[in-house]
């Protein structure tokens, strides 16, 4: 099958950097990204390439190259269904907030919504592609909407789940360490994984690009974000230990990670794992397995996102315990609000949780992040208090006492203490020692990244992650 004609339905962090790639390496194909979110796909089509609605190192350059030639934001979803011959999905999966599963199960109603729109419009043969990450056997769902259709539309289902990671979402699209494609081993399934390797054949080596049944495809994404966390939980439960021990877990990690076996990546100690998916991931693992009745793997999986909860109110409690034992009324700046560097997403981020802790403790926020903007920064915290039925008048008066600065410096002046919660690498290069002697005395830096390096070690107090 010649594919001369993809869309995808999301326009988010996946959607879009995923789509103006695949638009950049394959010219001949028109690629059409489409969502209900008129925001989302104003910003898309900004004339101003620093407005897209995403930022990505080198996503506008890629998006200077295609848009307007072979690709496209809209929002008119039932068009680009028609006119594509293959359509991804590449919409929310959040985790359920109501009814069964509710608090671990992944809500499905954004992806089941696109199945039906797709099997009302569609009157040409398609190839639906979950890009988004979904429950193992998810696939079987999506057919049986998808053949409600009247038209005597044949449709294939592929599952093809995105591994990119924010902040380095084009590098890893162009260099990915393998692509994932499951399909049915049926003749039109065959056919319809080869369109789609024919598609990243463009630009990923054979070698690469690994094809499955429907069912691994989905589960090894599952899979894949859980032993990632899992790491991440591992090494911050160490750094617990080494904080009572005398070791340090920068020295420990390197030491664990030399091993070739184990290898050194992702054994960085942190403040607890962020992003809208290490979580929402893992906890779906655990409802399924529950679901399965497989209770003992449930609960292993589900102590990753233990240790992480602990990690990050472990944090906010050295704080306060640094400052005699409280913060209320007191001037703490956080430094940083993403969930990693180099994005412009708070989703998840532990900043949120251990802002959290401390506004219920009666500190005065200042917040400093060069990329998350104040709006986004009140509605992180306005989200989390509204979902545990805070007042209105709570909510307000709590917003109050967190302001966000545009100036690291000004942020700082006259705080007790400053808390790194985001390794952006700016905060490397700031002249601690002249920041420490414009804080309250003693100035205490809580560095929960291990950014500053022991050399610049001043005269303030350094407490971080681990060590
Ligand atoms: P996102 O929230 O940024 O984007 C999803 C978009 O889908 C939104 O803009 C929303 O308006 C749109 N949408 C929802 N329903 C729609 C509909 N019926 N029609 C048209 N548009 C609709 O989400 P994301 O971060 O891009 O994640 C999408 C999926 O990819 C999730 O399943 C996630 O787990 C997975 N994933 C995310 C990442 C990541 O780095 N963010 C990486 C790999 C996989
Ligand atoms: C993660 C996975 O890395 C991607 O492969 C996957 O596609 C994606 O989730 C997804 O499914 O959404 P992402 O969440 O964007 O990507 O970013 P990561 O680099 O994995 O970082 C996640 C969190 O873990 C961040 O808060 C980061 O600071 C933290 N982290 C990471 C650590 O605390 N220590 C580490 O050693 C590594």
């Amino acid at each position: 099958m010649n594919v001369n004609s993809i869309c995808c339905i999301g326009a988010g962090y996946v959607g879009g950097p995923t789509m103006a790639v695949i638009a950049l390496k394959c010219p001949n194909i028109k690629v059409t990204v489409v969502d209900i979110n008129e925001q989302r796909i104003a910003a898309w089509n900004h004339a101003d390439l620093d407005q897209l609605p995403i930022y990505e190192p080198g996503l506008k350059e890629v998006v200077a190259e295609a848009r307007g030639r072979n690709l496209f934001f809209s929002t008119d979803v039932e068009k680009a269904i028609e006119e594509s011959q293959m359509i991804f999905m590449a919409v929310n999966t959040p985790t359920k907030t109501y009814g069964e599963g509710k608090g671990f199960a992944a809500d499905l109603t954004f992806v089941e919504k696109c199945a039906r729109q797709i099997a009302k419009v569609a009157t040409s043969d398609k190839i639906v592609i979950e890009k988004s990450t979904l429950p193992v056997r998810t696939a079987e769902k999506i057919k049986e909407i998808l053949s409600s259709n009247t038209k005597g539309v044949h449709f294939e289902v592929l599952s093809n789940p995105e591994f990119l990671a924010e902040g380095t979402a084009i590098q890893d699209l162009f260099k990915s360490d393998r692509v994932l494609v499951g399909g049915d081993d049926t003749k039109t399934g065959k056919a319809a994984v080869a369109a789609l390797v024919s598609i990243y054949s463009n630009w990923i080596t054979k070698e690469k690009i690994l094809t499955t049944n429907v069912w691994s495809s989905e589960l090894s994404k599952l899979a894949s974000n859980a032993m990632l966390a899992q790491r991440i939980s591992s090494i911050n439960s160490l750094s617990a230990i080494c904080e009572k021990s005398g070791a340090d877990i920068e020295e420990v990690s390197r030491a664990i990670g030399m091993d070739s076996r184990i290898g050194p990546k992702f054994l960085k100690a942190s403040v607890g794992f962020g992003g809208s998916c290490f979580q929402k991931d893992i906890l779906n693992l655990v409802y399924l397995c529950k679901h399965f009745g497989l209770a003992e793997v449930a609960e292993y999986w589900h102590q990753v996102v233990k240790i992480n909860d602990y990690q990050k109110n472990r944090f906010a409690k050295k704080i306060i315990k640094g400052l005699n034992g409280t913060v209320n009324q007191k001037k703490i700046t956080l430094l940083g609000w993403a969930f990693k560097k180099d994005t412009n997403d708070s989703r998840e981020s532990a900043a949120i949780y251990v802002a959290d802790v401390l506004l219920e403790e009666g500190a005065e926020l200042h917040v400093f992040d060069p990329m998350v903007k104040e709006a986004r920064i009140h509605q992180d915290l306005t989200a989390l208090w509204e979902a545990r039925n805070d007042s209105k008048k709570e909510i307000e008066s709590k917003l109050k006492r967190c302001v966000v600065h545009h100036e690291h410096s000004v942020a700082l002046e006259y705080s007790f203490a400053a808390a790194i919660l985001t390794e952006w690498d700016e905060f490397k290069s700031y002249n601690w020692n002249a920041i420490a002697d414009k804080m309250m005395q003693p100035a205490k830096i809580f560095d929960g990244r291990n950014v500053i390096e022991n050399s610049s070690r001043g005269e303030f107090n350094l407490i971080q992650t681990g060590r």
